[in-house]
């Protein structure tokens, strides 16, 4: 048996001449399970002591624990560089090429039908108007009669629609909300609403129409409501809505629920009044109609018509739509075309 301190430089020697061909984190750590566990030469050295001579004691037990500390300095420097060579590899090996295009997720864009609706509410709820929420679903009475359409009128050649039952029908327009609406105040004044929403009618659809197409009616009720509020309500609209550069002009019309009644045109914007191809020549568009209650539906509707005059009006949404983006067919409104939609949110 070697003496103690040559089986000290042994333990050494041999840890480190192992340690020399232990290269990766797998190897390095088989190498201490083996050298620095607790049964290896290098951690029973120790054990040496009991033949160590009493004054050499300490001296070999700095030997003992000088070796173990090189070995194990050792250790340490080749494991930080395994370790550091094994994330270097890692990384690589997982790396991301930022080069590579991003992927692109589609997010919904506001048709345009939705914008105007909002853009056009805002500028009545400017001025004071409520918005009323009318029902797809009506009956003869509220969407006819009450407007002073009974039976065999004439007027509703133009209005026929998709009927649910004997009475009952998909409202052709939200003038049926006027009904609701009045009946609903009871002889309170004053009433002053809008009423966005869905109407429909036995249409043939083209560029122009649509079996199912919007509205925004407009009601007003007080005492002393006469056609010149109409106007400047309508004016202030338009100005709101298309710039404070157009005009309107008032056309005598008929409707059966108003008297006058009148259609309502707004300046042509492309040619400002000279006539191009978007105004057909005459230099106005026509946008909606209008006109001063008739006094049967204001009785009809529970009100007085020697004490209450009103006024109302209809705008169609998707024509507003139409000239306010320049959309040259009503049916990209329908068919939500990502396409057209972000072409259209572009411009
Ligand atoms: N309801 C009419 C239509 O669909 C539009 C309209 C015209 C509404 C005149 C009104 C109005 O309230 O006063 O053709």
């Amino acid at each position: 048996m070697d003496d103690p301190k040559a089986q000290v430089a042994k333990a050494k020697e041999e840890a480190l001449s192992a340690l020399a061909s232990a290269n990766t984190v797998e190897e390095l750590t088989a190498w201490k399970n083996t050298y620095l566990a607790k049964k290896s030469p290098l951690s029973q050295l120790m054990g040496l002591m009991r033949q160590i001579p009493a004054e050499e004691k300490a001296a070999f037990g700095k030997t003992v624990n000088d070796a173990r500390q090189e070995v194990e300095t050792a250790f340490e420097a080749k494991k930080e560089q395994a370790d550091k060579a094994a994330l270097e590899a890692k990384l690589k090996a997982e790396s991301i090429d930022l080069t590579l295009p991003g992927r692109h997720y589609d997010v919904g864009k506001t048709n345009p039908y939705w914008l105007v609706v909002d853009e056009m509410s805002a500028i009545f709820a400017s001025m004071g108007f409520s918005i009323v929420e009318g029902r797809d679903v009506e009956t003869d009475h509220y969407n006819f009669e009450l407007l002073n359409v009974p039976k065999d009128h004439p007027a509703r050649d133009m209005q026929d629609t998709f009927y649910l039952g004997d009475q009952l029908l998909l409202r052709t327009q939200t003038s049926a909300a006027q009904a609701h609406t009045m009946l609903d105040s009871k002889d309170k004044a004053p009433i002053k609403m809008i009423c966005p929403g869905k109407c429909y009618r036995r249409d043939d659809d083209d560029a122009t129409h649509s079996h199912q197409f919007g509205q925004i009616e407009g009601l007003v009720v007080d005492k002393g409501i006469s056609m010149a509020d109409l106007k400047g309500t309508l004016e202030r609209f338009v100005h709101q809505l298309f710039g404070e550069k157009r005009q309107i002009r008032l056309r005598s019309s008929y409707f059966p629920f108003t008297e006058p009644s009148v259609e309502v045109d707004v300046s042509c914007a492309k040619c400002g009044g000279k006539g191009c191809n978007i105004c057909k020549g005459t230099g106005w568009i026509e946008i909606l109609g209008a006109g001063e209650v008739h006094p049967n539906v204001l009785r009809m509707c529970g009100y007085d018509p020697e004490v209450y005059s009103g006024f109302a009006f209809g705008v169609g949404i998707e024509r507003i739509a139409m000239l306010r983006y320049g959309i040259d067919d009503i049916r990209r409104i329908y068919t939500n075309d990502v396409r057209f939609l972000k072409d259209f949110q572009e411009k």
